[in-house]
């Protein structure tokens, strides 16, 4: 596991706002950006949105896709497009065209073969891990681990209640850069699993940097 270990929550939305802004360097022109749900990055955004950080970041060149959805309605405090415009883009000048939320597989898959072409590869995909290696929704033992075609579903797992839109693994995998930004004791296990090697959903996502902190990495430690 390609892992980096930062001392705790704070240390982590640093680096990986810093890491943000160096793949964003690094794209030229035009920065696509997939963001995730989930509390931890959205510290993250929050900094890249405050006084320090906005001034730095290059807004018009971002295009900002999201890599899993929740199937309600997009004001909904369980959006995940919610959930980012509350901690960045209601904050930051993206124009609008250039966000995209996720309300329809098809629809999306159409937006990203357009944007994209042959394979959805964003300058950088942001991801976060459950505390049973899930990633995006894609859930341990689910069918659509197996998806090989599709770049989004509409997966047949029910999950707190919510069905929900995804990615799949072979549109993950198209990334550029893929972090996961995994933080809290309550990960260390799953960490400690897929770090042995277990196909957990999380670590069967290719080439991804890992941004843990501490508390999350006492996991690697015993592997
Ligand atoms: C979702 C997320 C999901 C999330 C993890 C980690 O919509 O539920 O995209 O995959 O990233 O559950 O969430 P936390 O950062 O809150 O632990």
């Amino acid at each position: 596991m390609n892992a980096r270990v930062l001392p705790d929550a704070e240390a982590l939305a640093r680096a990986s706002a810093e890491l943000v802004l160096e793949a964003e360097a690094a794209a030229g022109e035009r920065f696509a950006i997939c963001l995730t749900g989930g509390s931890t990055p959205q510290a993250t955004h929050r900094l890249l949105a405050s006084d320090e950080y906005r001034g730095r970041a290059h807004w018009s060149r971002w295009h900002v896709f999201l890599g899993d959805e929740r199937r309600v309605p997009l004001d909904d405090p369980r959006s995940n497009y919610q959930n980012a415009r509350e901690s960045l883009l209601d904050h930051v000048p993206i124009p609008a065209g250039q966000i995209h939320p996720l309300t329809d597989a098809d629809q999306y898959e159409g937006l990203l073969r357009a944007f994209f072409g042959e394979a959805p590869r964003f300058d950088l995909l942001m991801l976060g891990m459950g505390d049973d290696g899930h990633t995006a929704s894609l859930f341990p033992g689910s069918v659509s681990l197996l998806e090989a075609e599709r770049w989004v579903i509409a997966p047949p797992d029910v999950v707190q209640g919510m069905s929900r839109l995804t990615l799949t693994l072979p549109a993950l995998d198209a990334a550029r850069r893929t972090v996961f930004l995994v933080a809290g004791a309550a990960k260390s296990d799953a960490i400690r699993r897929i770090s042995a090697g277990e196909q957990l959903p999380a670590g069967m996502v290719q080439g991804a940097e890992w941004l843990l902190d501490e508390a999350a990495a006492t996991g690697l430690a015993s592997a």
